[in-house]
């Protein structure tokens, strides 16, 4: 039991082993040699059927014109049937004593093979009364016999060598096989061509993969550029190419995210960088101001001496004011580190109107001038959201105007219902508007449109960043539209 499942095993291992190619194409010369097998045996079947039929009826002719010439002694040479070379034909009496070459027509004794009287007489008895092939040492080769019994028990026997139906049996099977072989070995030489050319995309693709795993995918410019071949989708190959190019594409598209994931921190953290640089150099500047005025000449420390009061004044001053920008800065970045984390929100109800009378009745206090009005709906607006969060909007976008346009501009907060229940929110002013170069970049980190102010006295170039980032905490957008006189930051946050 444990033998052929082991033979099994070994064979199907050994199968598993060997390439496709060669399976396939033993697979077809398999199937081919089979078909051609069948073939041949049908046909050669069927061939030694129709002429042993043939000979059947020759030999029932032959005995019956035998017998009744016999019967009759009719011997009409022209009527009885000469029979062919090598033919056996015989009468034994019924007591087995007296047997009989019968030549039965002059000129046909030449003919018709003699046989001693005892193989005669042992040959009667066999025969049956139908055609039947014998292999008797008596005759020289296969025969095909039959016996005809007479009234007073004498036996005729009639029989035709098969020696020339076997030739002609085997010349056939010969031709099978030489045509079969051929036919092989031409099956052999277009499949294995066939095959290797339809197999042939699938090493181009193996040296694709090869070739893309050789490549180093770990710098921050890592890329799958590489494709496998595009061949048609009906095909199986075809297929497996595609599948393979979607599955390079998708992967590429996530190492180009991560690329430009890795790009922007990278840029991010310069940027906070170069931002953090020009407090802390006037934070060291004037600490360094305010330790050389405490010191003589000689280096040695000598309080109050040198001491000009107004000057540490200002020093200080100016280090706290820097102080306080170092730290609103690093407030921003740690929101917008925290919104990048996905940490979650509050999420309760929020009453935009309530927020929107704050955030114009603080930019009042700050700003004259800046004249602002509210535009609200008769009745609550309520979303769900972080309320902090979104005061800081409203709070960021009011101080743009406040910081990037000039006295007198007029500033519109809006408030109302969107139609599928969700809210707007606008800030509309009718300063000098966004440089439309500057339009598709206001809500990037670290941008400023207006290049002329100074990093020290302007702002960072968060505030429009934090904006963006809170709205798509909340699942909203923000958009901007500017030309002159007329700016408005849109922002939609879904229903509660
Ligand atoms: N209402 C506006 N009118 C004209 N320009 C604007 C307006 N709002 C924003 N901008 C432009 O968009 C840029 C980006 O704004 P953002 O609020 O992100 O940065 P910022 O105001 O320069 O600095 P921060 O807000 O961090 O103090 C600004 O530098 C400004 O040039
Ligand atoms: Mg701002």
């Amino acid at each position: 039991m444990s033998r052929p499942r082991s033979v099994y095993t070994a064979t199907r291992g050994f199968l598993a082993r060997q390439p496709l190619r060669r399976r396939v194409l033993a697979l077809v010369l398999l199937l081919v040699a089979g078909v051609l097998a069948a073939g041949g045996v049908a046909t050669t079947h069927a061939l030694q059927t129709y002429l042993l039929n043939r000979t059947d009826g020759q030999l029932r002719q032959v005995a019956g014109q035998t017998r009744d010439a016999l019967l009759h002694g009719d011997d009409d040479a022209d009527r009885v049937q000469i029979p062919p070379e090598d033919a056996v034909r015989f009468v034994v009496s019924a007591d087995d004593i007296r047997s009989a070459m019968l030549p039965a027509t002059p000129g046909s004794i030449d003919h018709v093979r003699d046989l001693p009287h005892a193989e005669q007489v042992r040959l009667a008895k066999k025969v049956p009364d139908s055609p039947r092939t014998f292999e008797d040492r008596a005759l020289p080769g296969p025969y095909r016999l039959v016996a005809t019994t007479f009234k007073n028990g004498a036996r005729l026997v009639v029989g035709l060598p098969l020696r020339s139906l076997n030739d002609t049996v085997r010349r056939l099977v010969l031709i099978e096989f030489a045509v079969g072989l051929a036919g092989l070995a031409v099956t052999a030489a277009l499949g294995s061509m066939l095959i290797r050319v339809g197999l042939a995309p699938l090493g181009r693709m193996t040296t694709t993969t090869r070739r893309i795993a050789e490549t180093d995918l770990t710098g921050p410019e890592a890329a799958v550029r590489l494709r496998a071949p595009v061949l048609p989708p009906q095909t199986e190959v075809g297929q497996l190419g595609s599948g393979l190019n979607h599955m390079l594409e998708a992967i590429d598209a996530s190492f180009q995210a991560r690329n430009e994931a890795e790009r922007q921190l990278r840029q991010f953290i310069a940027d906070a960088s170069h931002e953090l640089r020009t407090p802390l150099s006037t934070v060291r500047g004037y600490a360094e101001l305010f330790d050389r005025s405490t010191r003589d000449r000689d280096g040695s420390p000598e309080l109050a001496r040198n001491l000009d009061l107004a000057e540490l004044g200002t020093a200080m001053r100016r280090i706290a004011e820097e102080s306080n920008r170092m730290s609103l800065l690093v407030d921003d970045l740690l929101l917008l580190a925290r919104l990048d984390q996905g940490r979650p929100l509050d999420h309760r109800p929020v009453d935009l109107c309530r927020l929107a009378v704050d955030a114009a009745s603080d930019f009042r206090v700050r700003d004259q001038d800046h004249p602002i009005r509210l535009d609200l709906p008769a009745d609550p607006l309520v979303v769900d959201g972080d309320e902090g969060r979104l005061r800081q909007v409203l709070a960021n976008l009011l101080a743009n105007v406040h910081a990037h346009t000039p006295a007198g501009t007029v500033v519109d907060l809006r408030v109302r219902g969107d139609g599928d229940g969700a809210a707007l929110i606008e800030v509309h002013d009718d300063g000098p508007g966004v440089p439309p170069v500057a339009v598709d970049h206001v809500f990037d980190r670290f941008y400023r449109a207006d290049t002329s102010r100074t990093r020290a006295s302007g702002g960072t170039g968060l505030g429009l960043a934090i904006v963006q980032a809170v709205v798509d905490a909340h699942h909203g957008t923000v958009r901007v539209s500017s030309r002159p006189g007329e700016t408005t930051f849109r922002v939609r946050l879904p229903a509660g």
